[in-house]
């Protein structure tokens, strides 16, 4: 949106409610047709739901003709929020924020408040005061938690001892997926997670964990949940180096739906995938552009996520966008 347009909605606005928090696009008319300047910190590259993500904003920031500012946080806080702060400085019109944690954000988000810079949580929320974020966009993770626990308690009768692969600690998703599997499973007493542990949403520390959990366990095995499918890839070629046979011998289920994933069930290893959409670019930038246009939208815009068996990969694997 050219910045003159937001500056008359902008003052529209100011006039009528007498401030707006996130207005943004405080702009002088020496500058009105600069092109627009985003900051996006991803919290970790690792990961091909990651890479999704980032090629998604990319692409629409490209589309739209926005100037991108990437920083990848390599999986540390500190690094995030100091890309976080550097973008404040260089003074961007928005913010993208994939947040590794749900804590610790606040001061920095205090501070792009106070610069008068609409921030945009992306995939992740925050466990701050919601005036410090424009609006969260992502998925409702304690549903995928609750569908997943479904999904296994109808494959295997209720009856499951189950080991969990956790996703990084103190991450939204990783406390509501798991929320939302234990509200299911807590129906059916013959369902037990019996190890549980985090493999940082990573394929080759689910891989290390499923090794010690086999290690351990590996003859009370049944059902591995995995809080995301990288970490379920890994856990499959460790049950494969163990002597058992995936999606079979120990049943797979994870969460994201990445390519990768699909190809697993059209192998026959990993039984069921809960979706989780990592295309959020478009609604990313329709969220900051309502923000430069003094728009407000709900704190949380919820992605449509799907629910898909291993019966159903074939014919879907080639349709699959990530
Ligand atoms: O926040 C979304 C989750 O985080 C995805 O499931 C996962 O792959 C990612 O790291």
């Amino acid at each position: 949106m050219k910045k003159r347009n937001v500056f008359l909605v902008a003052l529209l606005v100011l006039t009528i409610i007498g401030g707006a928090v996130f207005a943004g696009g405080q702009q002088d008319a020496a500058d009105e047709d600069r092109m627009m300047v985003v900051g996006y910190s991803q919290c970790d590259s690792q990961q091909a739901w990651r890479w999704a993500e980032t090629e998604s904003v990319q692409n629409e920031a490209k589309k739209r003709g926005i100037e991108l500012k990437y920083n990848d946080a390599q999986a540390v806080q500190a690094n995030q929020i100091a890309a976080v702060r550097s973008f404040i400085a260089q003074g961007v019109d928005g913010i993208l924020l994939a947040p590794q944690v749900m804590t610790g954000f606040g001061p920095v988000l205090q501070e792009a408040k106070e610069a008068g810079i609409p921030v945009v949580l992306l995939d992740r929320l925050v466990a701050e005061d919601e005036d410090l974020y424009f609006t969260f966009i992502g998925s409702d993770f304690v549903w995928e938690g609750e569908e997943m626990g479904r999904i296994v308690a109808e494959q295997t009768g209720g009856k499951a001892r189950i080991a969990e692969l956790q996703g990084t600690p103190g991450a939204d998703p990783t406390i509501d997926r798991k929320k939302g599997f234990e509200n299911t499973i807590a129906d059916y007493p013959e369902m037990e997670i019996i190890l549980s542990q985090t493999g940082d949403f990573n394929r080759t520390k689910g891989k290390e964990v499923m090794e010690a959990f086999l290690k351990a366990e590996g003859e009370n095995i049944d059902v591995v949940y995995c809080h995301n499918d990288d970490m379920a890839i890994g856990a499959i070629q460790a049950i494969k180096e163990y002597g058992k046979d995936p999606g079979k011998d120990i049943l797979v289920y994870s969460i994201d739906g990445i390519k990768d994933a699909f190809q697993a069930m059209v192998d026959g290893d990993l039984n069921a995938v809960v979706e989780c959409t990592p295309l959020l670019g478009p609604q990313g930038f329709d969220a900051l552009e309502a923000a430069w246009a003094g728009e407000v939208l709900p704190k949380w815009v919820m992605s449509e996520d799907g629910t898909f068996l291993m019966e159903e990969a074939a014919d879907l694997i080639g349709g699959r966008a990530y």
